[in-house]
């Protein structure tokens, strides 16, 4: 049977450190709410010319050395991301230019804090079905950039990255054993960023508006995402006749240390098996799931044979799973 293993996984976070201190300074909020509510300390912010593409392509270019790989050896590239450094070309394509690659399919794929899950699905079907061998799969935001920074409950949540994962078509039991994506428009005004598209084109009335920003239902999305998530996880053992005992590590989106640890009581799972770094990050979107990845094999989390544990929700809402044996 032909799998998508992982073989390489890279990351790229920011140089600037913005702590809860910080932001307690620009809008009413302490760090003792900010670490109580979320779990998050810090987070990383870009410098001002640095774009999701750039941050994409360091992330891609460690991946490429951890699997020892050449860059010519890519035949498909994905991109998640929902703050692409322009409506087209694809921030993709950007990425496949500055990685030397000529003429291989690459593309973006939207479906925020899902996006990186959503795009290892795709990935994952395009080497099953022997369309590519080698991708590159890669989540890359930068969320500073559609934050209101006088919106106290939103511009403490999120920051800055980019992580990839280099994936390989092989024969074996190893890879990627099954992914679960969903989506529910019914609440794609829980979470949004209005401007810019065809629907809000940007005129002079819409600046500083909040249709420019992130607006969020962030109440109503914890309990859906606590909901969703336990059904996402569920889904991808039983579609593997596996239990709960049988996972050795769970990365999820990190978004908040309360969602977080909801899903681990629910599947019983020890906060050992599970990987957070919220606390340095926040919520990087779609880069979070690839961030905590890169960290989780550069501090050998992860052995081989392992089953690997995903789970992700966002806007759209999108909601999604996989399971991977290491
Ligand atoms: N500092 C101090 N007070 C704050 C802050 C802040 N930064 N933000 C909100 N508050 C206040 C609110 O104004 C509210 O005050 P009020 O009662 O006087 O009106 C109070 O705190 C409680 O607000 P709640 O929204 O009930 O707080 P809650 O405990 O739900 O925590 C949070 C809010 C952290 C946003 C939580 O709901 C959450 O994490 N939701 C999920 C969000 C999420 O995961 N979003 C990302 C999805 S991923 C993607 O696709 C990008």
């Amino acid at each position: 049977m032909i799998r998508s293993r992982i073989v390489g996984t890279g990351s790229y976070l920011p140089a600037q450190v913005v702590t809860n201190a910080e932001l307690a300074k620009r809008v009413d909020t302490s760090d003792e709410w900010i670490r109580t509510r979320t779990g998050i300390r810090e987070r990383r912010i870009a410098a001002e010319e640095e774009t999701t593409s750039d941050m994409g392509t360091e992330a891609a270019n460690r991946a490429v050395a951890h699997a020892g790989i050449a860059p010519s050896e890519i035949d498909l590239i994905v991109l998640a991301t929902a703050t692409p450094d322009m409506s087209f070309p694809s921030s993709a394509c950007i990425v496949q230019h500055r990685l030397g690659i000529i003429g291989k399919p690459a593309f973006d794929l939207s479906a925020a804090c899902s996006g990186f899950l959503y795009a290892l699905g795709v990935a994952d079907q395009f080497l099953r079905n022997r369309s590519a061998r080698t991708a590159l799969v890669i989540g890359a935001e930068k969320f500073s950039r559609v934050l209101d920074w006088s919106d106290r409950n939103t511009c403490v949540l999120f920051g800055d990255g980019a992580g990839a994962a280099i994936l390989r078509a092989e024969e074996g039991e190893r890879g990627i054993l099954s992914t679960h994506l969903h989506a529910d428009g019914t609440y794609a005004d829980m979470l949004m960023v209005a401007r810019s598209g065809s629907r809000n084109p940007i005129t002079q009335e819409l600046i500083r508006t909040e249709a420019e920003y992130l607006v969020m239902r962030g109440n109503e999305l914890f309990r859906v995402a606590v909901k969703t998530l336990e059904e996402a996880v569920l889904e991808a053992l039983a579609a593997n006749g596996l239990q709960a005992a049988d996972v050795d590590l769970l990365i999820p989106h990190q978004a908040n240390i309360r969602i977080i640890a909801a899903t681990a009581k629910r599947l019983g799972l020890p906060m050992e098996k599970v990987v957070v770094n919220l606390e340095r990050y926040g919520n990087t979107s779609a880069a979070s799931i690839p961030i905590a990845l890169d960290e989780a094999v550069r501090t050998d989390r992860i052995r081989p044979g392992d089953h690997v544990l995903f789970e992700s929700f966002g806007g759209g809402l999108t909601w999604a799973s996989a399971l991977l044996k290491w």
